[in-house]
């Protein structure tokens, strides 16, 4: 493996620049090429048999760039397809559902945790499978916001509509008495102001 070559990092949009920001940070040293769906964009309203297809033809181009590793900085694309597409290379792939899933375990304090995610995303049931895996205890409650990710690809972070919608969307959750949110879309991340 070529120690100089980039890392390939892509999400449905802009979502995943969160992460590929995060990496930066941590690791200074290493490029990036980052590839951003946003012909496609949501992911979370689409199939598994779609996602995969996507996922398949990114990962392709990405191995174009000669990356060393790829980092799926999308929820969505990381339940539907992860599994299916480390079988079919041979440079190391990680998705983000795990390590979010650690963090809300060491998160919470009362055991009750909120997932917000894609559509997709809490269909898939992975977030509450990998956390009830590393803490059968906890109960998870999730709920699947699909209005966010367009209002995050348009930019109205701070807008009026936004902050009505989450208000609808979190108002279900909140009456569930969780102590802690795991913001399981990186497009999400981008709204941490507003929920
Ligand atoms: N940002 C993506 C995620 O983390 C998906 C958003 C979408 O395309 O629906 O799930």
């Amino acid at each position: 493996m070529n120690n100089q070559a980039p890392i390939g990092v892509f999400d449905s949009g802009v979502g995943g620049l969160t992460v590929a920001r995060e990496i930066m940070r941590q690791i200074p040293n290493e490029k990036i090429v980052y590839f951003g769906d946003t012909a496609r964009v949501p992911y979370g309203s689409k199939s598994q048999f779609t996602i995969i297809r996507f996922v398949r033809q990114i990962v392709r181009f990405l191995e174009t760039k000669d990356v060393k590793a790829i980092v799926v900085a999308c929820n969505t694309a990381s339940a539907y397809a992860l599994e299916t597409i480390e079988r079919e290379i041979h440079i190391p792939i990680i998705g983000v559902v795990k390590p979010g899933a650690r963090t809300a375990v060491a998160a919470t304090e009362n055991g009750r945790i909120g997932v917000i995610a894609t559509d997709a995303t809490i269909r898939s049931g992975m977030h509450t499978r990998y956390i009830q895996s590393l803490n059968p205890d906890l109960a998870v409650y999730g709920k699947a916001c699909p209005l966010f990710v367009p209002l995050v690809e348009e930019g109205m972070l701070h807008d009026h509509v936004t902050e009505e919608i989450a208000n609808r969307y979190l108002d279900e959750l909140q009456k569930q008495d969780i102590d802690s949110l795991n913001l399981c879309c990186t497009h999400y991340t981008l709204m941490r102001t507003v929920i």
